[in-house]
């Protein structure tokens, strides 16, 4: 995974639990990267130990821990480091998470062995969306979190329900998002 997600966790830990707890969980994690560098691939273990130590020292459940961070990373990492992206990617937050594949293929055109997620969309009558995630990484509690980091960018609260999910046998995640809750 690129050095921006696991720049994020670190920047999440940092501001809500402080330096020393972003060093315990280097510790626990066994990750000896001085720093990230925002466009270099990291193995994907590392940022699973990185969540899982992150959960052992804040008394977050990893899942919640990857909530926070997707909620996190969108109106601060995300936003810091693709300043372009997030000027063109939409005026509205359903805008925005339709333009997702867009955007993810092309922040990841030249990053050898980077493998962005893929979103498939369905537009409902009553004006709710739902954006299906295909992914091997199965990381339904983060886009969950970012899909609400999106809203938290508009300022507006976003509903997410997850309809089915991968690790229930299905063969993507399929989030419903309301826009007027
Ligand atoms: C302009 C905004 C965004 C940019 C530039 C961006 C870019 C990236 C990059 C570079 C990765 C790492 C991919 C890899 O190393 O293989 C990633 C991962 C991911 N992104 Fe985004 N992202 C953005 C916003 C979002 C949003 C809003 C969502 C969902 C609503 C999302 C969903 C995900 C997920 C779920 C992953 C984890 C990888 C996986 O599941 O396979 N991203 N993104």
């Amino acid at each position: 995974m690129k050095g921006i997600i696991n720049k994020g966790i670190q920047e999440l830990v940092e501001t809500k639990f402080g330096v020393e707890a972003w060093l315990k969980i280097k510790e626990l994690a066994n990750c000896e990267e001085p720093f990230f560098a925002a466009s270099e691939n990291y193995p994907d273990e590392m940022t699973i130990a990185l969540v899982k130590a992150a959960a052992e020292v804040s008394g977050l459940s990893p899942e919640e821990v990857q909530v926070e961070f997707g909620k996190y990373w969108v109106p601060n990492t995300g936003r810091k480091a693709y300043p372009t992206f997030f000027q063109i990617a939409g005026t509205t937050p359903r805008e925005f998470l339709i333009n997702m594949n867009r955007v993810h293929d092309i922040a990841t055109r030249t990053a050898v062995g980077a493998a962005p997620p893929k979103f498939s969309y369905e537009e409902l009558p009553d004006g709710k969306l739902i954006m299906r995630y295909h992914s091997k990484r199965k990381l339904c509690s983060v886009l969950r979190g970012l899909i609400m980091g999106v809203g938290i960018l508009y300022q507006k609260e976003l509903e997410v329900v997850e309809k089915c999910c991968m690790f229930q046998g299905a063969d993507y995640c399929e989030m419903e998002i309301s826009f007027d809750a």
